[in-house]
């Protein structure tokens, strides 16, 4: 047993080593959520076309965007004529920073697993179709400045969890069917009345140390 045997057993392990690494990376858990959700979509424009899921990495994917590490920051698909369902795997596109879902038809509930979306600047689901609660998961959402949900058929109440999100700027849930009071504490001190109208159930904004807010709101 010289040095030599060492030396190329030291060489076989590192390069065992390095192919699993590759082999991790290649996995593509962030390709595999994205090609779930176009499973789970009506494409009739074919704008998923590109999204093949043999390729090593989404990042070549039209309306896909990643960062120098190869990890997915932006899912561009704004005004496509999509129908269908979200899927709870988009949570896991870790560094995920904009959600831009507006103006396409899509149905069912908002995935509480968007609430693992920690680097998540914008979410924008505006006019579409979507029922459900507003989760209160979202409130896990650190970096989140724009949070627009309008336009949609959603119901409950405004989850007091999204109080506090110190960087949101811009909320607007209107032109859904929410019910209980508007928050008024935190981001919820600077956006406009406006951007809560439309919500026939929606009280005004709450009072401080009166009514529950979510009394008869489900
Ligand atoms: C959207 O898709 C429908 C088919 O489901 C098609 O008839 C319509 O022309 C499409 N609209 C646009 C703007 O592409
Ligand atoms: C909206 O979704 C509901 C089911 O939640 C469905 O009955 C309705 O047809 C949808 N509306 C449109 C315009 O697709």
């Amino acid at each position: 047993m010289g040095r030599g045997f060492g030396n190329m057993a030291a060489l076989v392990a590192l390069t065992v080593l390095s192919v699993m690494r590759v082999g991790l990376v290649r996995g593509n858990s962030e390709g595999d959520a994205l090609y779930t959700l176009r499973r789970s979509l009506s494409d009739p424009d074919n704008v998923l076309q590109s999204w093949d899921p043999n390729l090593v990495n989404p990042c070549t994917w039209f309306h896909i965007t990643c960062n120098q590490d190869g990890r997915v920051t932006r899912v561009d698909l704004g005004s496509s004529n999509l129908s269908g369902h979200l899927v709870p795997e988009l949570g896991k596109l870790e560094h995920l920073q904009y959600l831009e879902l507006y103006k396409n038809n899509i149905q069912g509930t908002i995935p509480v697993e968007l609430g693992n979306l920690k680097n998540l600047i914008s979410l924008d689901l505006y006019n579409n179709n979507i029922s459900g609660v507003i989760p209160p998961a979202l409130g896990k959402l650190k970096s989140l400045v724009f949070l627009r949900l309008n336009d949609n058929q959603l119901t409950g109440p405004i989850p007091r969890e999204l109080v506090g999100i110190s960087t949101l700027k811009v909320v607007d849930v209107s032109n859904n069917n929410l019910c209980g009071t508007i928050p008024t504490t935190g981001p919820f001190e600077h956006i406009q009345l406006n951007n809560f109208e439309n919500n026939p159930r929606l009280e005004g904004p709450e009072l401080q140390g009166l009514a529950s807010y979510d009394t008869n709101c489900s």
